[in-house]
């Protein structure tokens, strides 16, 4: 059974169409990037998802419940953590998280127990008596996440948990979601960002215009948008040597130097280049960095699919 299934969901606001046909299968056991840009319709099929808004037509299933017409059935089967949450900040961290445990009717003497695990499963462990109001951004994510997990829900539908935050409270973040898909956990996690995904998800979709451009694995998305991954390596010395003996390795595209630093390019759909290091290291040289240029996978599908605008007339 599919933990999530949506079947050509219609919404609009107005004269504004939202989510337009969309159709997505998320299996039990995924953590499934929702990538598109802002306003591609990700935080309107989420909260269609959590029941709180319905749709205008088409299907939406939790563990096989559909969300409007089972929506009782569906609530304490998900985690939802909204894209803003706001409120109560003047409410300690264990109180707040004590009061979302009463209302999802977590018995008086379990919740002690459930809000502890909620705070240790997310690093809040320190911040247990401190009020809402003094988090850091970082801090408010993972209290929003641990609300979310009061009532161990099986699916995890999480609007952009990791937006607006440094790349190392973004890091443990993503940290914290994998600890909870090794626990079993379905996650559906939005962004608008593929990096910030790409090393958690074992699944994307892109949407656009409320509608899915791709769904699949992150590698056969990047060979459909014939889009590949560069590497720059920087190296101690011998970097022209460097670039030869990369250029003779499979999965790499091509190989420059530049700048006295290697410009690798490796083969569309090539996701692990963990063996560049491994190789360069085998054979003697001191590499100093490897970075990864920023791919922009979602643009490069929006590209392909969005037909070309006319230039303007002169
Ligand atoms: N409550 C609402 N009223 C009117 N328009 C809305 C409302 N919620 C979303 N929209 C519109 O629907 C579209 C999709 O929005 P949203 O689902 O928030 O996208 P995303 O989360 O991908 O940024 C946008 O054009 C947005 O302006
Ligand atoms: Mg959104």
């Amino acid at each position: 059974m599919s933990a999530i299934r949506i079947a050509n969901l219609h919404k609009r606001f107005g004269s504004t169409i939202a989510v337009d046909g969309l159709s997505l299968d998320v299996d039990e056991g995924d953590i499934y990037g929702f990538l598109g840009p802002n306003g591609a319709g990700k935080t309107t099929t989420m909260r269609i998802l959590a029941t709180l808004l319905r749709p205008d037509s088409g299907q939406a299933e939790i563990l096989g419940h559909n969300v409007v017409t089972d929506a009782t059935n569906v609530r304490p089967l998900i985690g939802y953590m909204p894209d803003s949450s706001g409120a109560y900040r003047d409410m300690l961290v264990s109180e707040y998280l004590e009061f979302f445990a009463a209302a999802y009717r977590v018995t008086r003497d379990r919740r002690a127990k459930v809000v502890s695990d909620c705070i240790e499963l997310t690093g809040l462990g320190d911040k247990r008596d401190e009020l809402i109001e003094g988090l850091s951004r970082g801090m408010r994510q993972r209290l929003g996440l641990a609300r979310s997990l009061i009532h161990d829900p099986g699916v995890l539908i999480l609007d952009e948990p990791a937006s607006g935050l440094d790349p190392r409270a973004r890091i443990e973040i993503l940290e914290v979601l994998r600890a909870l898909s090794d626990m079993g956990k379905t996650i559906l996690i939005s962004s608008h960002i593929l990096s910030e995904l790409r090393h958690l998800c074992n699944k994307i979709c892109i949407i656009d215009h409320g509608n899915v451009i791709y769904s699949g694995t992150i590698e056969a998305a990047l060979i459909q948008a014939r889009t590949s991954h560069r590497l720059e390596i920087r190296l101690t010395e011998r970097t022209e040597d460097a670039a030869s003996l990369l250029r003779d390795m499979d999965h790499i595209q091509s190989v420059e130097v530049q700048n006295g630093t290697v410009v690798a390019e490796l083969e569309p759909g090539t996701e692990d280049f963990s063996f560049v290091a491994t190789k360069l290291v085998e054979q003697g040289y001191g590499v100093l960095t490897i970075r990864e240029e920023e791919i922009l996978l979602e643009d490069a599908f929006i590209r392909l699919t969005t037909p070309e605008v006319p230039p303007l007339p002169k």
